[in-house]
């Protein structure tokens, strides 16, 4: 569910006529929906009501900082996988009790950014990443708390990129060596504190079984864990929610909670939950606009001014986007590929789709880009990075600026222009 839809002809973010942002704002510009935000916290959070939890919105999915302010002040944690992304959160108003830290290769500066922030815990995900805390928080003369990301071998049945909990993935520790790492922090590592256990299995997973699967084998190592003697207060269980792009049917948050709490029961625990996707996807869309068609004797195209540095998930993974016009024609419909500027032919927003004609300067609305678009959006071939508005109820704010040419070259120099280098 979201709150962008046509009144009239015209297409709207809530009470904003997406043509009054592309007159003021220009294009490319990804627009985001306030109440669709909170929406997806409320439903997320309200199908583990009768639980203890913890929801930590996984950053990296959306990483702007107004996003980030919106879910803290909702109650949410939030789930950080770089020095970069904490910085982002705290700045947020984030509690750093309510972060959790992922990621398999945290460099030393990270770890000691975090634990000086006394975030809730790392997620760790190999042994000698393990050995690092210690000896960074013994330095420190504090105690980081952690949890073993354990690597369950399920699958999620999702697109192999984003599939991250098998045994051939590069994430977690197997659980037998994770049940030996524990025994070792509690009896050895001085300066850790094993409070957690975890497992994120991949993302925009659209059946219960991989969650339920992943579920029963993790509650199997907490009891073998509290056999041995360990405190384990928290489960936390990841994100991978998915979202209805094209035909898909995720399960809904409170059918996944039900399953969650089904599979809980009598545990008593703390569920943490590192929801991205599911969060902000459908939040926001990427507009942009037409600035040439083509036919060609095998293709029409249409070329416009967003390309796979601004949205890469087309191109990356040949994902559905849904496109549609910002205001409604007549037009008959033709099939087209809708591409961008880049000098790649992988630079597709759509291929092969279905859409009304369109005519240099329409605008168009590329759906579900609220999740993994601007946050991987680079500048290749030297584009400025594109801004970002959020729209609520009747008006919107510009929470992040279209980058200038200069932003561009920010911080390059000529070699030895400067402190020039000897051997
Ligand atoms: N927790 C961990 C440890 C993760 O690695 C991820 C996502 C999440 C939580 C959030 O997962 P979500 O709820 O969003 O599924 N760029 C890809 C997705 C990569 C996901 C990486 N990890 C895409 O555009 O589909």
């Amino acid at each position: 569910m979201h709150y962008f839809a046509y009144k009239g002809k015209r297409f709207c973010a809530e009470g904003v006529a997406i043509e009054k942002i592309v007159k003021e704002v220009g294009t490319p510009v990804y627009v985001y929906s306030e109440k669709t935000l909170k929406r997806h916290y409320k439903a997320f959070d309200s199908a583990f009501a009768k639980t203890r939890r913890m929801i930590c919105y996984s950053v990296k999915a959306n990483s702007n900082i107004a996003v980030l302010k919106t879910f803290a002040d909702m109650g949410s944690g939030f789930d950080i996988v770089s020095g970069g992304e904490l910085f982002r959160a705290l700045k947020a108003g984030a509690d750093p009790s309510r972060i959790v830290f992922s990621g398999v290769g945290k460099r030393p500066d990270e770890i000691e950014y975090a634990i000086k922030s006394r975030i809730l815990m790392f997620n760790v995900e190999s042994p000698q990443e393990l050995r690092a805390i210690d000896a960074i928080a013994g330095r420190l003369r504090k105690k980081a708390g952690i949890a073993i990301r354990v690597n369950p071998n399920v699958d999620p049945k999702t697109h192999p990129y984003i599939s991250t909990g098998l045994k051939k993935n590069k994430f977690g520790i197997e659980t037998e060596e994770a049940v030996r790492e524990y025994v070792h922090a509690k009896a050895r590592l001085k300066n850790v504190a094993p409070m957690g256990v975890d497992c994120h299995i991949g993302s925009q997973i659209t059946e219960i079984s991989p969650f339920v699967d992943a579920l029963a084998k993790t509650r199997a190592l907490l009891s073998t864990l509290r056999n041995e003697g360990l405190e384990i207060k928290y489960l936390d269980m990841g994100g991978g929610l998915g979202i209805t792009y094209d035909k898909e049917e995720p399960p809904l948050p409170s059918r996944y909670g039900q399953a969650v709490i089904e599979g809980t029961k009598g545990l008593d625990v703390t569920l943490i939950f590192e929801p991205g996707r599911a969060m902000v996807g459908n939040a926001g869309i990427l507009v942009t606009k037409a600035l040439y068609t083509k036919k060609g004797s095998a293709k029409n195209f249409v070329i416009v001014d967003a390309g796979m540095n601004d949205l890469a998930r087309p191109s990356l993974y040949g994902s559905y986007h849904a496109i549609k016009p910002v205001r409604l024609t007549d037009r008959p419909e033709i099939t087209a590929d809708v591409v961008g500027p880049i000098c790649e032919s992988g630079d597709f927003l759509a291929k092969d789709r279905l859409i009304p004609e369109v005519e240099p300067g329409e605008s168009l609305a590329v759906m579900s880009a609220g999740a993994y678009g601007f946050s991987m959006s680079s500048n290749y071939n030297t584009r400025p990075r594109v801004a970002e508005v959020m729209a609520s109820g009747a008006s919107y704010s510009v929470i992040r600026k279209r980058e200038t040419l200069a932003d561009l070259v920010k911080g390059e120099q000529v070699a030895g222009a400067k402190g020039r280098r000897t051997k």
